[in-house]
């Protein structure tokens, strides 16, 4: 369910008309809906209300200030895996104790930073992070409450580069070591040890794993119980899966069920850190055909937006819908084409064999479902700008980031010495 309709043919984020933002801002551009975002966010909370629960918005997926800030006004706190990412949500306005810090490499610096901010949690990965974590933390005199990321060995099932919960993946700490890990982890200085987490990949399209690994997470703080480690938090990770085209995504209120029954009579408290199920559907990219190229094999419809703008299709071979931002007449005859950039790559593509009504250069396209891993994996390959987005809510929009301009990237870079019209600087004992 989301909030991008047409009305009399022509496609609408909520109450602001597509065509009119492309005629003001240019294209391409992404732009989101807050009234699906607030949607999203509401039936997760709701499906998880069986639990002592925190939601805790995977800022990875969709990092924009204002999309955090706008999930943050509905109780939202924020997963987050980076130094940069901490700043953004707290710049949001999101509380520190309602941030936890996940990743697998995080620095001295980014702890250092985690810690003097007050995150609630960090989610340690390996026992080198561990140490890393107890020396940073005894340095500052800060006490850090952590949990530690297992992992349970569970196939989620989904694209290989996604999935996070095999031995074989970098991702947290094999189970079968993981209590030597936390008795170990129970005796450093500047550590708590109060929670464990898991997560077990993205876009999951079947509840089996989840419940399997879940059971081994409940099982597991069972036995660190019996040993006398105090675990009053489980994070449960994100991963929910959505529809890009037809297949039927678990729902929400599915995945809460299965995780109330698994997790219910446990008594403790449950972190979910949801990112594409929130703001995946919640986002379109509008993009403008510039050529329709007639190939002996193919028919290419060549459009402004690209694979530095969008690259889950080159990335991980995904499928996302495209449609006319004004509806074609239900008469008009459909074509197949491949929709692709302008980059100089084949691997530029939107959507292969695709079929679409006849276009013509000019005319706006919406590439759907690009609120989440869209915007935030963006490129500037080919000197191409980053694309602005926009939010919409209601009949009121707001560019909540501006176009990247040229200058912007050459404003970055410089010239070295010897390439600049200066007598050249020669190391020492250089002849
Ligand atoms: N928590 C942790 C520790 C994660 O690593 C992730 C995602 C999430 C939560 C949120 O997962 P979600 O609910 O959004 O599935 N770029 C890929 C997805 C990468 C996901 C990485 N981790 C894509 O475009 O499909």
């Amino acid at each position: 369910m989301d909030h991008f309709t047409y009305w009399d043919g022509e496609l609408y984020a909520e109450d602001v008309a597509l065509r009119e933002l492309a005629d003001r801002i240019g294209t391409p551009f992404f732009c989101y809906s807050t009234a699906t975002l607030e949607r999203h966010y509401r039936v997760f909370a709701e499906a998880v209300a069986g639990l002592d629960a925190s939601i805790c918005y995977a800022v990875k997926a969709n990092s924009n200030v204002a999309v955090i800030a706008s999930l943050a006004r509905l109780g939202a706190g924020a997963d987050v895996v980076s130094g940069g990412e901490l700043q953004r949500a707290l710049a949001a306005g999101v509380a520190p104790h309602k941030i936890v810090f996940s990743g697998v490499g995080k620095t001295r610096e980014e702890l250092a930073e985690a810690l003097k901010a007050g995150v609630t949690r960090i989610n340690v990965e390996s026992d080198p992070e561990l140490d890393t974590l107890s020396g940073v933390a005894a340095g500052l005199g800060i006490t850090a409450d952590i949990a530690v990321r297992i992992n349970p060995d569970v196939d989620a099932k989904t694209h290989e580069k996604i999935t996070t919960g095999k031995s074989e993946n970098k991702f947290g700490i094999d189970l079968a070591v993981a209590q030597a890990v936390y008795a170990r982890a129970a005796k450093l200085p500047g550590i708590n040890v109060c929670g464990v987490a898991l997560h077990i990949g993205s876009q999951l399209m079947d509840l089996a794993p989840y419940r399997e690994a879940y059971g081994r997470a409940v099982d597991f703080v069972r036995v660190l119980r019996a040993e006398g480690i105090g675990i009053e938090h489980l994070d449960l990770g994100g991963g929910l899966g959505i529809t890009y085209k037809d297949e039927i995504a678990p729902s929400p209120a599915d995945y809460g069920a299965m995780a109330t029954e698994v997790v219910g009579d446990l008594d403790v408290k449950v972190t979910f850190e949801p990112g594409r199920v929130i703001t995946g559907n919640a986002g379109v990219l509008v993009t403008r055909v510039l050529f329709v190229k007639e190939g002996l094999a193919k028919r290419f419809c060549i459009i402004d937006g690209a694979m530095n703008d969008l690259i889950r299709p080159t990335l991980y071979s995904a499928h996302h819908e495209i449609v006319p931002v004004f509806k074609a007449s239900a008469t008009s005859p459909h074509v197949i084409m491949d929709v692709v950039g302008p980059i100089c790559e084949s691997g530029d593509y939107i959507a292969k064999d695709r079929s679409l009504p006849m276009l013509v250069a000019g005319d706006l396209l919406a590439i759907r479902t690009t609120g989440a891993y869209a915007a935030v994996m963006g490129s500037t390959y080919n000197t191409r700008p980053l694309a602005p987005e926009v939010l919409v809510n209601g009949d009121e929009c707001a560019v909540i980031r501006r176009r990247f301009t040229v200058e912007d990237m050459l404003g970055l870079e410089s010239f070295p010495a010897w390439l600049r019209d200066e007598p050249p600087i020669r190391a020492e004992g250089a002849e």
